[in-house]
């Protein structure tokens, strides 16, 4: 089997697949909506070119460099103790898909509602009383849970050229287009105009350390950074392929789609007058209300909820990846041992997260049912801590072998490094612990 992307393109589209995903088409939406819209995005972005970018190409030459997945790489170009700094990340991979794995499944219920014509509707309490019916059936939610879950067993089961980077591949470039298309229609409904406007003028009067911490959280989650996925992928990138401009392309085309799944879902929700009350099922419930207006509606429905589910399955696969990795390397495990042995985990992960708006949202951590509290510790604390480790580790630890990977044929590109360097190993980890301590 082979153990390299085939094509630079193929690296992009994976790479661009693993951080395209609910981060993009279902968090912003109803993060930014609940955070004041323009701002919000604002300082997503402003994350996303600095910290987001300089983090990407140093996690992707780390990959590189050593050929391993997270643990290998520190331990390869670090040593022991700095080993231990990456389970870390690859438990932030499982704890994420322990509640990605359920999102999931609510798509690839959805695919099979619109299948069958139930999605589509005008009526707003019977489109959330529907979306809520789904999400409190225990027996439904854990089922599509796991159907989710094997979908994504079986392509990471394929191995990199055969199963993650063939469906990246092919339906990438189709996400783009649908989403396009669907954004046209969703932005002339009658008062969906408020909802664009929304999203992108800056209001910073209720900005606060809390709306960083949640936008830092949020870069990393879409980027699918500190948890040693674009490590994962990096490994497996030919050595000739230019590697910041590939990680350029991944970082502004998962910002674009960002901007696009805010297109897509909010300005219909104003339109219908959910404003910016909604929170996580904002896409399953403003989204079956666009198609209600749109000629050939029930087959976009099919549609949109297909390419939800591609986008959080071409993002599955990385966090199932950096697990299976992890017990390749570490514990040498053949590739079908680890997917089934790491799958078995997540699943057993995901039935608490799946029944938190059930028989278990009664249990609660700190406040939060299992759901919320995955979604709380990975994003705001697992991942900028495990970023500010990779961050420390790669400027400070083995700059040298990282920078071979970052200069592209013969050019030096001695400025691009140093500021690099300088993100990377001073304002990154000063910045995330200060927005860490203050915004907790
Ligand atoms: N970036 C993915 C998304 O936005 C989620 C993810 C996080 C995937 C971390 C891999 C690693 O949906």
């Amino acid at each position: 089997m082979s153990t390299t992307f085939s094509s630079r393109p193929g690296f992009i589209l994976s790479s661009a697949g693993s951080a395209i995903g609910l981060g993009c088409i279902w968090k912003f939406p109803y993060m930014a909506t609940q955070h004041g819209g323009g701002a919000f995005f604002l300082v997503y972005i402003g994350l996303a070119l600095t910290l987001g970018l300089a983090l990407m190409s140093t996690e992707m030459a780390l990959g590189r460099a050593t050929g391993q997945g997270i643990c290998g790489a520190f331990r390869s170009l670090g040593n022991r103790r700095w080993q231990a700094w990456a389970y870390l990340p690859v438990a932030t991979a499982f704890i994420i898909m322990g509640f990605y794995c359920v999102v999931g499944g609510w798509s690839l219920a959805y695919v099979a509602g619109s299948l069958r014509g139930e999605v589509v509707g005008k009526d707003l309490t019977l489109l959330t009383s529907r979306f809520n019916a789904l999400i409190a059936n225990p027996g439904m939610a854990v089922m599509w849970m796991a159907g989710f879950l094997a979908l994504t067993a079986a392509v990471v089961l394929g191995g990199i050229q055969r199963g993650i980077e063939l469906m990246s591949r092919w339906l990438m470039p189709l996400l783009f287009v649908l989403m396009l298309v669907l954004i046209v229609r969703g932005v002339t409904l009658p008062g969906a105009w408020e909802g664009v406007q929304f999203l992108l003028r800056p209001d910073f009067s209720g900005f606060s350390f809390g709306t960083l911490l949640a936008v830092l959280g949020l870069a990393f989650f879409s980027l699918s950074l500190g948890m040693g996925a674009m490590v994962t992928y990096g490994a497996y990138l030919k050595p000739e392929s230019d590697l910041p401009a590939s990680a350029g392309w991944v970082v502004a085309l998962t910002l674009l789609v960002c901007l696009l799944g805010g297109l897509l879902v909010v300005p219909p929700a104003f339109a219908l007058g959910i404003g910016t009350q909604a929170g996580p099922g904002l896409t399953f419930i403003s989204m079956p209300a666009i198609f209600a207006s749109m000629a050939g509606g029930e087959i976009f429905a099919v549609l949109f909820f297909v390419l939800l589910l591609v986008a959080a399955l071409t993002s599955s696969v990385s966090l199932l990846e950096v697990c299976v990795r992890f017990g390749i390397d570490e514990l040498g495990f053949g590739r079908r041992k680890a997917v089934l042995i790491a799958s078995a985990g997540m699943f057993a992960l995901g039935v608490p997260a799946a029944l938190s708006f059930s028989l278990m949202s009664d249990m609660t951590l700190s406040g939060r049912h299992a759901f919320d509290f995955m979604d709380h510790i990975t994003s705001n604390i697992m991942l900028p801590v495990g970023g500010i480790a990779t961050a420390v580790f790669c400027a400070w630890f083995c700059w040298h072998d990282l920078a071979a990977q970052l200069r592209h044929q013969d050019r030096s590109r001695s400025r691009l490094l140093l500021g690099a360097r300088i993100v990377v190993g001073i304002v990154a980890p000063l910045a995330i612990s200060v927005i860490l301590l203050q915004g907790a």
